[in-house]
């Protein structure tokens, strides 16, 4: 056996360790060497795109609502931006025309996280666990996102968590458009005050809200798309990574969809100068 062969015989099992820690490949699922092998032999080469290339959309859910000015203006330091998500969270939950008329839920679910954060994580809605503790993602769809925050170095107290909407669809069922209408300008309003260095959209109800996109979440994941800021506002238009949703990754939870969640996952580390 010659020297090269006999360094990667033993760096194999650590890169596979490392792969599986990543991507979250419990014990009772690794599968056989081969598969694994071949799945970290399709290289996550995250090239940077040289540019954002616009959302090639139908309007945004929120396009075209009323943003307060005080959101339109450049968020301040750190202080500031947490008394603006306060000011945010205050005025809707007593005014969102969808949250406070609709029933069913317990708790409406604002967000949480760092309000500075370089990158922020957008879900779908609120589920029945969220919905009882009123903090996002901390069922199980929670328990998978710490995981794919952790395998990106990151702690759940360095990103921002949101969801298109704050209260809980009856019977966990997906947003309608009117609801994420009436909703989503809130979302708009904590972009604005966060102002991540890049957004994770999971799943097509975020993709869909922020970018007014349509097509399926499998044709879209893994590429570069962008949200524009409305009008007037203080911001950048925000790269978008479109991704699968933690309960997709966990019904599906095969080796193909964990990769091509690391995939964006690392996509995501090499836009915001995490090393991905
Ligand atoms: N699913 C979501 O989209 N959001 C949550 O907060 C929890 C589950």
């Amino acid at each position: 056996m010659d020297a090269a062969t006999d360094a990667d015989r033993h760096a194999l099992p650590r890169v596979l360790a490392a792969f599986d820690r990543a991507i979250g490949l419990d014990s009772t699922l690794r599968p056989s060497v081969a598969v694994a092998a071949a799945a970290v032999s399709v290289p996550p080469t995250d090239a940077m795109p040289a540019a954002v290339p616009p959302a090639a959309a139908a309007p945004a859910a929120a396009r075209g609502a009323r943003i307060p000015d005080s959101s339109l203006r450049a968020p301040g330091d750190r202080a500031d931006r947490a008394a603006r998500l306060e000011e945010i969270a205050a005025r809707h939950a007593a005014s969102c025309p969808h949250c406070v008329r609709a029933t069913g839920w317990t708790n409406l679910v604002f967000g949480e996280g760092a309000p500075d954060a370089a990158v922020m994580f957008v879900g779908e809605a609120p589920g029945e666990i969220e919905d009882r503790a009123g903090r996002p993602f901390v069922g199980p769809a929670g328990e998978k996102l710490d995981e794919m925050i952790k395998a990106m170095g990151l702690a759940r107290d360095d990103v921002y968590i949101a969801n298109v909407l704050k209260a809980r669809p009856p019977g966990n069922r997906t947003p309608l458009p009117d609801e994420v209408a009436a909703c989503a300008p809130f979302l708009v309003e904590q972009i604005l005050a966060v102002q991540p260095k890049a957004i994770v959209a999971l799943g097509g109800s975020a993709v869909r809200a922020l970018l007014g996109i349509d097509t399926g979440i499998t044709r879209l994941r893994g590429e570069w798309l962008a949200w524009e800021p409305p009008a007037g506002a203080d911001c950048p238009p925000i790269p978008v990574m479109p991704t699968y949703h933690p309960s997709y990754v966990l019904r599906t939870y095969t080796v193909e969809v964990r990769r091509q969640v690391w995939h964006d996952l690392r996509a995501v580390m090499a836009r915001v100068g995490l090393g991905g």
